[in-house]
């Protein structure tokens, strides 16, 4: 692993959790709102083995493993992982946490499904992203499904935002906007101390966003074939009955299936 990425995403959650941000967009309730649709998309049946890549503080994972499912959560953030721990430990869960890279993942066909949700995707470089999808498609058995988050371009390029957001003692201000040459979303968070108006930058993220045939192609290359493309509803969650649209989704579900040799 390069040592300039190191835990950067952990480092800015933990940051993010010191000043007092309420990252809702990471809890276990908006979670509970995707798994029925996790479930049915990756068609698993109870005892399936299901990766989950980017895995965070476990809250899909978590509630997989609820749900009958052997899980395997990947995270290169100790400190998440240990989170994860905890939660599954007071739900009397067993799971499998790794603390890894996911750029160097090598399971081969060991699972049903796997799920690249939230973020977990699109954040390295075009050929580790590839890498990602790569390594995934390794990961799962002959007619395992995958499931890929990843953000709308033609959505995010005409829909730059900024909300501010007041929790504990700050002000937390979060900006996107699109950087049409790298192609990316860009997401930048920053805390204003509501007493002494100190500024501080939490950090900027890049990530890729990648049209539908760029996403196609670099999947057909490692023998994962598109299905479905999902969108979701208003409040960002994905459902079965609403197929992805190009101008109101800010991000797609890719649903791709592994061929048999
Ligand atoms: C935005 S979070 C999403 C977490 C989770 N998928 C969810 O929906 O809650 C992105 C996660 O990717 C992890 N991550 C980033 N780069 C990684 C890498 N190279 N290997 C393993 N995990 C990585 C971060 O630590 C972080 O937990």
């Amino acid at each position: 692993m390069k040592e300039d990425r190191t835990e950067w995403w952990a480092e800015a959650y933990e940051q993010m959790q010191k000043l007092g941000y309420d990252y809702h967009y990471i809890d276990f309730a908006s979670a509970k709102k995707e798994i029925e649709f996790i479930e049915r998309t990756l068609d698993l049946k109870v005892g399936d083995k299901v990766l989950d890549l980017g895995c965070g503080n476990g809250r899909h994972s978590i509630l997989l493993a609820e749900r009958g499912y052997q899980v395997t959560g990947v995270d290169y953030s100790k400190s998440l992982l240990e989170m994860a721990q905890v939660e599954a430990e007071k739900r009397g869960l067993s799971l499998e946490l790794r603390c890894q890279d996911m750029l160097t993942l090598d399971d081969d066909s060991l699972y049903n499904g796997v799920i690249i949700l939230d973020g977990s995707f699109g954040i390295f470089t075009d050929s580790e992203n590839e890498d990602i999808i790569r390594r995934g498609a390794k990961a799962l058995k002959p007619g395992g499904k995958l499931l890929l988050q990843s953000y709308n371009p033609y959505y995010m390029a005409f829909n730059q935002g900024r909300d501010a957001e007041v929790d504990g003692d700050n002000t937390f201000i979060r900006e996107t906007s699109f950087d049409v040459k790298r192609g990316a979303v860009v997401d930048n968070i920053i805390a204003i101390d509501n007493i002494t108006g100190k500024y501080q930058r939490i950090n900027t993220r890049y990530y890729r966003a990648y049209t539908i045939p760029e996403l196609r192609g670099i999947s057909n290359k490692y023998g994962l074939r598109n299905l479905k493309v999902y969108g979701h509803d208003d409040d960002f969650y994905p459902k079965l009955e609403l197929p992805f649209d190009v101008q109101k989704d800010m991000v797609m579900y890719l649903l791709l299936e592994k061929l048999s040799r």
